[in-house]
């Protein structure tokens, strides 16, 4: 790991290559091999996160989620993981899996579903439901708007490739 400035980093296993930002907060937490966790991120304990995965700067990963392999998450995602808050019980905590390869965009509320894998999140969406693999979803209430299997969309996403390696910025 990183050496990260302002940091809490607490009980948590990081796998080699990881690095972790500054004033970032995550606890009790697994992160796999050459992953990037941006400023400004908070983890709670529980959490799973794979190898490869970038996580933005404000995000937050509430207890308990999973997420797969080479997974991005923009900035400002918020993860839910209590439907019904309350101030005076505490109720069980839902399940939250983002599969590998999954992108979810900015500002993005992910509800207590499988977010299945090479799918894409479009940017403000809020899922409520389940997400199929290589289904592109967006809206609020999120729904399928494409596949990521599609030509066009795949030609896009590589157009605006630099050929650089995003954990560097
Ligand atoms: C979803 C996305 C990839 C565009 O996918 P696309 O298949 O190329 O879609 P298009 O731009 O051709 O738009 C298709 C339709 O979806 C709509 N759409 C696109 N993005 C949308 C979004 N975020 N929310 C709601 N609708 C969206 C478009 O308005 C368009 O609607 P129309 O058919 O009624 O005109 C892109 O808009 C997006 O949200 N990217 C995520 C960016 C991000 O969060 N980056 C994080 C790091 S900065």
């Amino acid at each position: 790991m990183s050496e990260s400035k302002f940091s809490i980093v607490k009980d948590c296993e990081i796998g080699e290559g990881t690095i972790i930002k500054d004033f970032t907060n995550i606890y009790k937490t697994k992160i796999g091999k050459n992953s990037k966790i941006h400023s400004f991120v908070y983890i709670e304990e529980g959490v799973e996160i794979g190898d490869n995965v970038i996580i933005r700067p404000h995000s937050v990963i509430t207890e308990g989620i999973k997420i797969g392999n080479d997974v991005f998450i923009g900035q400002s995602v918020q993860t839910i993981n209590d439907l019904y808050p309350k101030t005076t019980i505490r109720t069980k905590v839902l399940k939250t899996i983002i599969k590998d390869n999954a992108i979810i965009g900015t500002g993005s509320i992910i509800f207590p579903v499988t977010i299945g894998k090479n799918s894409f999140v479009a940017a403000g969406s809020v899922v409520t439901k389940d997400v199929e693999d290589f289904s592109v979803v967006a809206g609020n209430p999120a729904k399928k708007i494409g596949d990521t299997t599609d030509q066009a969309f795949m030609r896009k996403q590589n157009l605006r490739d630099e050929g650089k390696d995003p954990r560097k910025y």
